[in-house]
């Protein structure tokens, strides 16, 4: 591990620094998971399809700060990298994305420091999903330290095409070429379409299913 141990009041060493984020995670994933216990219960249907929870490891993290031009500390992770912790909430469509960080910004212990709405401003590889950086309270022993956690939120066709257009990313190193660049636009086109119309579907599904128990 190439992070250089800080020493302060707050968090002193890097095993700390990972039982800190690794809470923070925990914690958030369980609060998703009551919440859609709760939200079925009530609406009798799960708004969250899965989770899928991560601590970035030490390599990206050095990788990042280096990329930003910061040196590898404790103090400058703490800072700078903003998605240590990260959940990807994937749901089926694209009204529960908007329903699940309603949910998660009125959670009175969650403080919610950014927001990224790919949804409405999609970019221009196609790449949608709703970002969120958040803040949540870790008890310690002896004190309360906040820790950050990057929330994605996306649906399941547009969590298909994310993992599709990384690893091309990865494969290409950000140089890929032109035509699998426009495919792929024109996949998140059809993604778009797909997602627009599973939704209008389950909605005359519900529609119809009210009517006949009315
Ligand atoms: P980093 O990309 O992590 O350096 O952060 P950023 O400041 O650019 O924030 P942003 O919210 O735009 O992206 C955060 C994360 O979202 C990334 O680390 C990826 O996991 C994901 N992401 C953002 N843009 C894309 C994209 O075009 N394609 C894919 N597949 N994932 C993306
Ligand atoms: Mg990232």
């Amino acid at each position: 591990m190439d992070v250089r141990e800080y020493r302060d009041n707050e968090v002193d060493s890097w095993e700390e620094v990972n039982l800190i984020y690794n809470a923070a995670l925990k914690q958030v994933q369980t609060k998703m998971e009551i919440l859609n216990d709760e939200f079925q219960r009530v609406h009798k249907y799960n708004p969250i399809e899965h989770i899928k929870a991560r601590i970035k490891s030490s390599g990206s993290i050095v990788k990042k700060l280096r990329r930003y031009g910061y040196e590898s500390t404790i103090e400058n992770m703490i800072t700078y990298v903003n998605d240590m912790a990260g959940i990807r909430i994937i749901c089926s469509f694209t009204s529960d994305i908007f329903r699940i960080a309603e949910m998660i910004e009125n959670q009175k212990d969650i403080k919610v420091l950014s927001v990224k709405d790919y949804i409405t401003y999609p970019k221009a590889s196609g790449y949608k999903s709703y970002h969120m950086i958040i803040s949540v309270p870790v008890y310690l022993s002896d004190r309360i330290v906040d820790a950050k956690v990057e929330v994605q939120i996306r649906t399941v066709a547009m969590d298909f095409w994310a993992s599709l257009e990384h690893k091309m990313h990865y494969k290409f190193e950000g140089d890929a070429p032109q035509h699998i660049k426009d495919e792929l636009v024109e996949c998140a086109r059809m993604v778009a379409d797909l997602d627009n119309r599973m939704l209008l579907l389950n909605e005359e599904i519900l529609e119809l299913s009210k009517a006949q128990e009315g």
